[in-house]
């Protein structure tokens, strides 16, 4: 293929090409049927609302897992996904989910956070839900902050999901590239990293006591299952950007009822909620508190 390559960085997952395949390039059978299919199956599965202009990342990004499993039209490949089992399905939706993100990715977040954290009590044990956690590098940034504002109090409990269990392998493993902390400080660095030698050089793992304030598993924010013990503060960013508005306040109505009272609700820089003030209001920059008793 006569293409330009160069990939953008997605953190850990460099999937999406600068300039993808064009139609002449295609081996495998694709047409507007199979394009339409792929969408329907994709928003009914995850809530993912993908654009039309989306044919040729769709078929960059499924074409690999066609050769993998012998298939050479879609229409063969999305009857086996289809019919097949959960394995298929979650290569499926593995492969069609964007998962950028970065260590203190919307920083102004995270001085909220170590705020709200100084507030809860010392016995108390905040309860904070990253629910889109992609890599890991939301959910560790959640914890590290944590760490540092709730000096001699338990810091909190961190719980990081998403529908991805690719990413969420990533996030588990906490290895990333020197480039991804680069922008971290060196104090940060040094008290919540390792560095990694061997076949690590060049790397960093994040320390036991980091990971092990984080718990991580799947969970579907098109569930129908809220029922969890209510958090103090949800993460929710850069995912419901992805999703249409009836599909968004189902989820702001699940994440409501999760959510205690007074409860806070992080958003992604471009997701605006103000629609919704039975379930939240502003507070601050992408900042929403539930509303009500
Ligand atoms: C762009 S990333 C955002 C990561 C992180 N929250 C941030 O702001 O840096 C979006 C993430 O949402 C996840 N996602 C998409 N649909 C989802 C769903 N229905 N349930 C849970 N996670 C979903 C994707 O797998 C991806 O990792």
């Amino acid at each position: 293929m006569a293409l330009s390559n160069t990939p953008i960085r997605t953190s850990n997952r460099p999937t999406v090409p600068l300039s993808e395949p064009q139609p002449f390039d295609r081996d495998l059978e694709f047409n507007q049927a199979d394009f339409e299919r792929v969408r329907r199956l994709i928003h009914e599965r995850v809530g993912i609302d993908l654009h039309p202009s989306k044919q040729n990342m769709v078929y960059s990004r499924l074409s690999r897992r066609l050769r993998e499993r012998g298939h050479l039209t879609f229409r063969s490949y999305l009857d086996g996904v289809q019919s097949g089992s959960d394995t298929d399905w979650q290569e499926f939706v593995n492969s069609l989910t964007t998962n950028l993100t970065s260590f203190y990715r919307e920083a102004h977040h995270f001085d909220v956070l170590a705020e709200r954290l100084r507030h809860i009590r010392s016995g108390d044990v905040p309860r904070i839900w990253c629910c889109a956690a992609s890599t890991g590098e939301e959910p560790y940034s959640i914890a590290m902050t944590a760490t540092e504002a709730r000096v001699g109090s338990t810091s909190a409990v961190v719980h990081a999901s998403d529908v991805d269990t690719d990413v969420l392998a990533t996030a588990e493993r906490g290895v990333y590239s020197l480039e991804s902390v680069a922008a971290l400080s060196e104090a940060r660095l040094r008290r919540f990293f390792l560095k990694g030698s061997g076949s690590n050089a060049g790397k960093v793992r994040v320390k036991p006591e980091l990971r092990a304030m984080v718990t991580f598993r799947p969970f579907n924010l098109l569930t129908n299952d809220w029922r969890m013990e209510p958090y103090d503060i949800i993460f929710c960013r850069n995912v419901m950007i992805y999703f249409d508005r009836p599909t968004q306040r189902r989820v702001l109505e699940g994440l409501y009822a999760c959510l205690k009272p007074g409860g806070l609700l992080m958003v992604g820089h471009s997701e605006n909620f103000g629609d919704h003030r039975d379930l939240f209001h502003l507070t601050g920059k992408t900042v929403y508190v539930r509303s009500g008793t």
